[in-house]
């Protein structure tokens, strides 16, 4: 499955030949200065929850692109009053048939105000089942031991997890979370983009290694190919 990562928490997955993003921010964040967000293709936009770094190109892109937005119901309303009617509300627990695939809403330890203030619902991570494979989006979460449901309801090919620490999980934790997960190949997002978050690149994928995982951290604007068991 082929993967583009814009920086931050934000990727794109391909699947059926629809583009699925995640948690766009890339106008305001100055490592994606590369970037034209007028470029980034959606058929979907998936969000985790609704803090800036997660949110600000969402309107913008659904806008132009007609991709339907998935969500938190809270925030799902606060789209529609914005003037993004194409929404899908969800929300944890639940899961949903799409065209490309199933989607399942997970728990994610973190908050998830909107950035007028607006109370953005509870914040998510996804578990998606596709035919061309299959991987778990934690969202900015802690490492939380609801993680150790997710093997009941899928065998994941990768994970998408932050490691940036500070507002989230950090590598040691992550590295616990793809074991309780049960999965080799993650890629790391949510570092680096403040000084927050800073982490060093080799220390981490040292510390997957050491556990029989592999860490990737592909570069701004780039693409990755992830091996997954159907393809
Ligand atoms: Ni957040
Ligand atoms: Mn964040």
């Amino acid at each position: 499955m082929k993967l583009t990562y814009y920086g931050h928490s934000c990727f794109s997955v391909e699947i059926k030949g629809k583009h699925i993003l995640f948690d766009p921010f890339v106008t305001y964040n100055e490592l994606a200065k590369s970037i034209d967000v007028n470029s980034i293709p959606a058929d979907y936009i998936f969000l985790s929850h609704g803090h800036a770094d997660h949110f600000a190109d969402c309107v913008a892109i659904a806008q132009r692109t007609g991709a339907t937005v998935v969500a938190a119901w809270e925030i799902h309303e606060w789209l529609n009053k914005s003037g993004v009617a194409n929404t899908h509300p969800m929300n944890t627990g639940g899961k949903w048939n799409f065209d490309f695939g199933a989607v399942k809403c997970v728990v994610a330890q973190h908050s998830s105000g909107l950035p007028d203030g607006s109370y953005g619902g509870n914040p998510m991570g996804f578990v998606f089942t596709t035919e061309e494979g299959n991987f778990y989006y934690s969202g900015d979460t802690a490492l939380t031991m609801d993680m150790q449901l997710i093997p009941r309801w899928a065998k994941l090919d990768f994970a998408v997890l932050p490691i940036g620490d500070n507002f989230t999980m950090g590598v040691e934790d992550a590295v616990q979370a793809a074991e309780w997960v049960n999965v080799d190949h993650i890629v790391g997002v949510h570092y680096d983009t403040f000084g927050f978050i800073r982490v060093d690149h080799e220390k981490a994928r040292e510390m997957f290694r050491n556990a029989g995982l592999t860490l990737h951290l592909p570069a701004i604007g780039t693409d990755i190919t992830l091996q997954t068991g159907n393809s």
